[in-house]
């Protein structure tokens, strides 16, 4: 398995073509201390070298956080503040369809739910998939076809099946025959069905498979209860696990289903039309991921399986959002405990740092002044620079802002020395962040600013 350039001597390659560090990120080079370093007491010296996957994410928010001008932007909107790059939800989207270009992209709206992102998606020409009522609504009031949109929770109310229907769903998704029954009332001959099949994967940061899908060998009796109960099956879905890194889960996941469709097509003499390959595109957080293109290329093969008439779904909602949201947080506290240093946040694991213990996914956390990125005329900022010239990183503990022990981001994290008032930013936080934050101690949603970068 290739990785993205991770290695020391790829580092060495890429770093030329980043963009020359500005003022601020001098501060990452080794240059001749200044006098007021030997006031503070400082040990001179450059700061260490990261390891290969953790410099360079630092290099690109480096270079990230200057284009779209990050110091001024805290500045202006305070702290914490995610910063909205919808470009980059386009770019993802483009990555997406040049890799796979037989699949239609039905980007998962739970990912990341705001109207700039529905609006993009949109405008890319992308669909959508839906498990709620609200996420109905936002998609209406972007103006997004709703007629296109799956319906893929395969556990639903009666109430949200008719609600959907109403407004103009037409594919939902079941797995189990209870579900099957609650389309009782529709119209069946204008509704129909993907059966969401089930394929463990322990290795995915998040099986959802262990709660969702009926198991291929039980599927035939789940399509023959459909077929009794006049709802059309268009189809079949699944989904993969989170964050998986590897093709292998898809590919035995596809030829499965290939099987499968095969069999009940001969024995029932009708056709699928629908083949849904879900979501799990992974990101890189704190570790390294395939390329899309290096999973894609191991994909590919298994699609050429899938009759040229049916369409092919995928349902990405990580790989697309969560590169668009960078997160800037502020330590608004310090203490010396029993285990060494900590610094308590102004977000944390019940607010945009959500993702951590909902998905086992390990956010990227930089020192703003790691990044060369100061708020123009902030003096604590500004000290926190000078400091990053002077010192050694020091492993501490990032705690988020409630009142509960839980709310720990990181443990043992190195970074250069903080004091309360400096900035940390971490990227790759536009995921199941600010979507699954639950504003637990009335503590607010952090804001969301557009960004455009330069
Ligand atoms: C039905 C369905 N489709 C797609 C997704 C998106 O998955 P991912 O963010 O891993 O791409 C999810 C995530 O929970 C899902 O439940």
């Amino acid at each position: 398995m290739t990785l993205a350039p991770h290695s020391p001597t790829d580092l060495a390659r890429l770093a030329p073509s980043l963009p020359d560090a500005p003022a601020e990120v001098g501060a990452l080079r080794p240059r001749r201390p200044r006098p007021t370093h030997r006031r503070l007491g400082a040990t001179t010296g450059p700061l260490p070298e990261l390891p290969p996957h953790r410099e360079l994410a630092r290099r690109e928010l480096a270079a990230y956080a200057q284009r779209i001008r990050l110091g001024a932007l805290v500045r202006e909107h305070g702290s914490p503040l995610f910063l909205l790059d919808v470009d980059r939800v386009a770019t993802q989207l483009l990555a997406l369809r040049r890799e796979l270009p037989r699949a239609s992209i039905h980007f998962a709206t739970k990912s990341l739910p705001h109207p700039a992102v529905i609006r993009a998606v949109h405008g890319f020409g992308a669909s959508f998939e839906v498990a709620s009522r609200g996420e109905i609504d936002l998609l209406e009031r972007e103006g997004v076809p709703i007629g296109r949109c799956l319906h893929t929770h395969p556990v639903k109310t009666v109430a949200d099946i008719t609600g959907a229907y109403l407004r103009g769903i037409r594919t939902f998704v079941v797995d189990s025959p209870s579900e099957v029954a609650k389309f009782a009332g529709l119209p069946t001959h204008d509704v129909g069905v993907l059966v969401r099949l089930s394929f463990p994967n322990p290795e995915a940061k998040s099986d959802l498979s262990s709660k969702f899908g009926v198991a291929p060998e039980d599927a035939p009796a789940l399509v023959e209860r459909c077929l009794r109960s006049r709802l059309a099956v268009r189809g079949f879905t699944f989904h993969v696990g989170s964050q998986t890194a590897s093709a292998a889960p898809w590919v035995r996941a596809i030829s499965t289903t290939v099987q499968l469709m095969r069999a009940l097509e001969a024995r029932h003499g009708t056709r699928f039309d629908v083949l849904d390959l879900g979501g799990g595109f992974p990101v890189a957080y704190d570790e390294p991921v395939p390329p899309l293109a290096e999973l894609t290329r191991g994909i590919r093969p298994a699609l050429a399986a899938v009759p040229p008439d049916v369409r092919i779904v995928i349902e990405p909602g990580r790989f697309v959002a969560a590169p668009a949201m960078t997160l800037v947080t502020r330590v608004i506290g310090t203490s010396d405990r029993a285990d060494g240093r900590w610094h308590h946040l102004d977000e944390g694991l019940y607010g945009a740092y959500s993702n951590i213990p909902a998905e086992d996914v390990h956010a990227l956390v930089f020192a703003a002044a790691e990044l060369g990125v100061r708020p123009v005329g902030d003096e604590a900022a500004e000290r926190a620079t000078r400091r990053v010239l002077t010192r050694t990183r020091v492993p501490v503990t990032l705690a988020g802002p409630t009142c509960d022990s839980v709310d720990v981001v990181a443990r043992r994290l190195p970074l250069p020395p903080l004091a309360d008032g400096d900035l940390l930013v971490s990227p790759m936080m536009g995921a199941y962040t600010w979507a699954t934050a639950t504003g637990f101690n009335g503590i607010p949603r952090t804001p969301v600013v557009e960004v455009s970068p330069a």
